[in-house]
């Protein structure tokens, strides 16, 4: 493949999951962003932001956006904030069909509860900070090549969609 699979969209749309999926279907191998800095950080993205802050983590991300963007025929997730800085859009969009995940608040919220690995939505109002983001958010995921409403699918049916997408480029 001449590609990369650039999977983007909002906390709790799938990425991850999707992505790792795609990649067993297609033989390729899958690089999480958040995973990556995990490990060179040597803490988790809830510890990064707490203790050194989100603007640490977005040069950390920054860089390491750049470092797997430079590869090809791998699948990438990326954290739902980092599309929306141009440098990384712009690295990202060199080699790689990008395919942006949606889903409204709702499911979000449902697919995110409970859950404290994520410091953004770690708040006492996390609907309200979803749908704020959202819009701050909305017309940068847009730039996706393509997008897939996930709201009503399930996973192997988001990832099929994916396959047929890139299938389709690719031929
Ligand atoms: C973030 C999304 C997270 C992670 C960090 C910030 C964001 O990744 O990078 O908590 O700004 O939307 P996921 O989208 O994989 O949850």
């Amino acid at each position: 493949m001449r590609h990369n699979i650039v999977l983007v969209g909002f906390m709790g749309t799938g990425k991850s999951v999707v992505g790792k999926r795609v990649a067993e279907k297609l033989g390729l191998k899958f690089l999480e962003i958040d995973e990556i800095i995990e490990k060179k950080e040597g803490a988790s993205i809830k510890e990064i932001f707490e203790k050194k802050g989100e603007l640490y983590f977005r040069r950390i991300e920054k860089e390491t956006v750049k470092e797997v963007s430079q590869k090809i025929g791998v699948v990438i997730s990326v954290g739902g904030g980092a599309i929306i800085d141009e440098e990384n859009f712009n690295n990202l969009k060199r080699n790689s069909v990008i395919i942006c995940l949606e889903a409204s608040p709702d499911t979000i919220l449902e697919r995110t509860k409970g859950l404290r690995t994520r410091p953004l939505l770690n708040v006492p109002d996390p609907k309200q900070k979803i749908e704020g983001l959202l819009k701050k958010r909305a017309s940068y995921y847009k730039r996706a090549d393509y997008c897939i409403d996930t709201n009503r699918l399930m996973t192997g049916q988001v990832v099929t969609r994916v396959i047929e997408l890139v299938s389709q480029i690719s031929s």
